[in-house]
């Protein structure tokens, strides 16, 4: 199984962009925390948060690649089946096809990936731009406003009270806390 520092290498060596490495961080530290809650494995979903857009640099103009080129390098290291490549495949469905979601770690996936942009979104509306003054209160507040961040899908993070039996208040603060945790890594 690829470990968290080979992920971190992948990562680096294919995305160059501070930005879109951050939110790979901020992916994986979400996840951790989320394995932690739901009983997963965390090493393993932070690794899967870690990958999960690695080759977003190289296929943001070719969305139906998005994930195949992360498989060809998994693929490349001995790595051809098994949770993390599942999850990398049904990462991208709408587009490719390859799987369907399956499990809590791809639920908690796919729940989690906006939610981190979102309050990264929120944090950048303070006056010092930090997510250390960042409260739930107002992170709900602009949820409601769908004005704001308006290209982010709050179906698709709400599911997390279905999928992962999680309350959307619940989930949206335990996210918040582990990247107040980690504000250094993620430039904020
Ligand atoms: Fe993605
Ligand atoms: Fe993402």
């Amino acid at each position: 199984m690829i470990t968290k520092n080979q992920a971190t290498e992948l990562l680096h060596e294919h995305t160059k962009n501070q930005n879109l490495r951050r939110h790979m961080y901020a992916v994986g530290f979400a996840m951790r925390a989320l394995a932690d809650r739901l009983g997963g494995d965390g090493e393993m979903w932070e690794t899967l948060g870690l990958l999960h857009d690695a080759d977003w640099e190289e296929t943001k103009d070719t969305p139906n690649e998005h994930t195949k080129h992360t498989l060809d390098w998994l693929r490349k290291m001995g790595e051809i089946d098994g949770p993390i490549v599942h999850a990398l495949m049904s990462h991208n469905r709408k587009h490719t096809g390859l799987a369907e979601l399956e499990g809590n770690m791809e639920w908690a996936l796919e729940t989690v990936d906006e939610l981190t942009g979102f309050i990264v979104a929120v944090a950048l509306m303070r006056p010092d731009k930090k997510l250390a003054t960042v409260e739930l209160s107002s992170i709900m507040k602009k949820w409601k406003n769908k004005a704001f961040a308006a290209a982010v899908d709050r179906n698709q993070i709400a599911q997390c009270e279905e999928k992962l039996g999680i309350p959307l208040d619940e989930f949206i603060r335990l996210t918040l806390q582990v990247m107040q945790e980690n504000h250094e890594t993620l430039g904020l």
